[in-house]
């Protein structure tokens, strides 16, 4: 009964957009490892931009809920230290995975050639505000390493040419 209850919790507030995306559920992994506890927001708020790259308002709103607290608390603490990063500050942002399995099969290389290209470091904008580079650690895609997150899509098997592809076609297309 009481699983039954925390499944509903768990459906109801993950965002829509979320369908499918594995890092919800190694992140709901975390924090019950955590027993929801909301003395370990910090910890949680870490280990979401590990995944993800930086924290969004849907974000917070499923980590309050979890921890049953109030969203106001979660964007308070978000908010106050500066490691944590609220948006990528780009129109385009691509998230890449770091964690081993997508390490070993390349993602320093993909990582390596966007910083290149672009003239940003991972965790940086570029000057024009289009284009946000991340990277996280394992995003439960290891199948298909190394992984991309493009604009919240998880993509398979990323090269430094298909990367350069997709962010030359954001950019191209002026969006
Ligand atoms: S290491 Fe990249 S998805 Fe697991």
């Amino acid at each position: 009964m009481i699983l039954a209850k925390s499944r509903n919790r768990v459906s109801a507030s993950t965002p829509p957009k979320a369908a499918g995306d594995k890092r919800y559920k190694i992140l709901e992994t975390q924090m019950k490892r955590f027993q929801y506890r909301q003395d370990a927001l910090i910890e949680v708020l870490h280990r979401a931009q590990e995944l993800f790259g930086f924290l969004d308002h849907d974000l917070m709103r499923h980590i309050a809920h979890h921890l049953r607290l109030p969203p106001s608390r979660v964007f308070g603490v978000a908010t106050f230290y500066h490691f944590f990063n609220l948006k990528p500050k780009g129109a385009h942002s691509c998230v890449i995975c770091m964690g081993t399995a997508c390490y070993v099969k390349g993602a320093d290389k993909v990582v390596a050639a966007l910083e290149k290209e672009y003239g940003i470091k991972a965790g940086e904008t570029t000057e024009d505000g289009k284009f946000s580079l991340a990277t996280a650690r394992c995003i439960g895609a290891c199948g298909i390493a190394p992984a991309v997150v493009y604009d919240g899509v998880v993509t398979a098997r990323q090269t430094p040419e298909s990367a350069l592809e997709i962010v030359k076609g954001w950019l191209r297309h002026g969006s």
